[in-house]
């Protein structure tokens, strides 16, 4: 029997990977906030999964509950690790609050790290073990900085960061780490945006953020179908030689041109045309 671990499995591309791997005969140990999800996804996935339930932001429950899997992983250790569990706090970095932003990078950045290094010895640092992969759910945040959704691009970056240097440490035991870099998938986080933005409605971006209901009600309508990202997932678990970097972008050689290529004052003046015509807006 292999182990998966993976955070946020209630919702989205967490449970999308969680059905595909259990249907491949992994056992995935999948972490959620609430009561309700752990009954409604034991229910569903019996015997091949075991579902803790913590906030990735309580330190507390989050090392109790993965002490309590100890019995369960110390034979064989863990094949991999997804961190996978995220949030997007929208909104112009000049009007979030300090708890706000501070949310942002505990969720999607300060618990990746402490959680990765919770798991560690069962991904091979402890040589006991054959040494396993880490996958981080990314994003074209990560590589390319979009206004308005600041917090959000700046922890994406950072587990852009992160998912290099821990590839660059662990590689002496063997573990592998890479990035998957999702655009719009269709999930459950466009829909927990939505609203978010009105609050900014008495300030200078009022204006240009009247629209972003409309804006990521269209980029949610082009997103992929989150059986795209499981592929990936499925794809990286199964190859012995996978890539570092997964991008999933409709049109990736235009995304890497904008992100990577043109110059920084071109890109300023197609997002500041973009914005006028209310076009495009993600916040994810
Ligand atoms: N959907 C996209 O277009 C897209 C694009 C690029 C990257 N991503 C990334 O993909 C990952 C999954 O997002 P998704 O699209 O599948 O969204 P989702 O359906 O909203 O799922 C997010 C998951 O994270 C969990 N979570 C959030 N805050 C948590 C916390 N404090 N402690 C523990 N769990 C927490 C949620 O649990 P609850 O149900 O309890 O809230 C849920 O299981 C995120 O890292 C996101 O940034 C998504």
């Amino acid at each position: 029997m292999s182990f998966i671990f993976i955070t946020g499995v209630s919702t989205g591309i967490g449970y999308n990977a969680l059905k595909s791997l259990v249907n491949k005969g992994y056992h995935v140990i999948g972490s959620v906030r609430k009561d309700s999800d752990v009954s409604r996804l034991k229910n569903e996935f019996g015997e091949q999964c075991t579902i803790l339930r913590f906030d990735v932001t309580d330190v507390d429950s989050c090392k109790k509950e993965i002490y309590s899997i100890t019995p369960l992983i110390e034979k064989e250790g863990l094949a991999c690790l997804i961190n996978n569990a995220g949030i997007a706090v929208p909104g112009p970095l000049q009007h979030l609050t300090d708890e706000e932003f501070t949310y942002q990078m505990e969720v999607n950045v300060n618990a990746v790290r402490r959680i990765t290094n919770l798991l560690l010895p069962y991904l091979g640092t402890d040589k006991k073990y054959k040494p396993g992969k880490i996958i981080n759910i990314s994003s074209v945040s990560g590589l390319f900085n979009s206004p308005y959704n600041g917090a959000y691009c700046i922890s994406k970056h950072a587990v852009e960061s992160m998912t290099d240097v821990y590839r660059r440490e662990l590689s002496m035991f063997g573990i592998t780490v890479a990035a998957i870099e999702p655009g719009p998938i269709k999930t459950e986080i466009w829909s927990k945006s939505k609203g978010t933005l009105d609050r900014f409605k008495n300030t200078a971006y009022g204006e240009i953020l009247s629209s972003a209901d409309k804006m990521i009600e269209s980029s949610e309508k082009s997103a992929f179908d989150v059986s795209v990202i499981s592929n990936i997932i499925l794809e990286i678990i199964a190859k012995p030689n996978s890539k570092t970097r997964y991008l999933v972008h409709r049109k990736p050689l235009l995304f890497r041109l904008l992100s990577h290529y043109l110059p920084d004052k071109m890109v300023d003046k197609m997002i500041a045309k973009t914005l006028t015509k209310k076009e495009n807006y993600r916040p994810v």
